[in-house]
């Protein structure tokens, strides 16, 4: 498995950018980190400003993966006007197994245009080529039936319904996804 991940920023797509997240970004950000619909269903709380800041901070480590556990993140960027309408994650989830775990979060503003999709294909791209992955998984709320239908778009299989998980403060039901480096088109 070739360490580190080190992609050559951007990496384009039809219209996005997909780049290492810079200080500049924090506007941008807290745009998506503040609105509840879009952080309903991952980890991260509602956040101001000052949470924003903290978060983009760390993100200047997560240009690059260096060892297992660690998420390469991105910021997605919409070429033509130079926005970061969102940010999409690799997960190095398991060496052994030569796995990764996808993530995406979109600005509500810029959803259900194809952006999504652009940038998570785009990502499962960089994890089955450049990194070598053999698989990609990725988690849900089962509630998250916008990251399903990305999921399912993507040719992701639902490999598992996990009941009562703990999620911010309630037990949820969870979805679990799957694909392989053979499947990926
Ligand atoms: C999940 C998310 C990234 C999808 O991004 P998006 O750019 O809106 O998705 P796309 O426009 O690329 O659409 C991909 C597919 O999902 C479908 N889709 C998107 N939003 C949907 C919704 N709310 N309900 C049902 N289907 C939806 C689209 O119709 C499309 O399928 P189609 O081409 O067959 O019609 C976005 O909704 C989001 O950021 N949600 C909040 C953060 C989040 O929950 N992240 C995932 C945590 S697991």
């Amino acid at each position: 498995m070739p360490l580190p991940w080190t992609p050559a920023f951007p990496v384009r797509t039809e219209r996005l950018d997909l780049r290492a997240h810079t200080p500049a970004d924090l506007s941008d950000l807290f745009e998506f980190h503040s609105d509840p619909e879009v952080v309903r269903y991952i980890p991260w709380p509602v956040r101001t400003l000052d949470e924003t800041r903290f978060a983009l901070l760390a993100k200047d480590a997560q240009k690059r993966v260096d060892s297992e556990g660690q998420w390469l993140v991105l910021a997605i960027e919409l070429r033509e006007t130079g926005k970061v309408v969102g940010e999409v994650l690799l997960k190095y989830s398991d060496e052994d197994a030569e796995e990764g775990e996808l993530g995406f979060a979109l600005h509500g503003g810029y959803q259900r245009r194809g952006l999504g999709y652009e940038a998570a294909h785009a990502m499962l791209a960089l994890g089955f080529g450049e990194f070598g992955l053999r698989t990609i998984t990725a988690t849900l709320d089962a509630r998250n039936a916008a990251s399903a239908a990305l999921l399912d778009k993507l040719g992701m299989t639902r490999t598992a319904l996990v009941p009562d998980r703990p999620f911010k403060g309630e037990l949820v039901d969870e979805l679990h996804y799957a694909i392989s480096s053979e499947r990926f088109v």
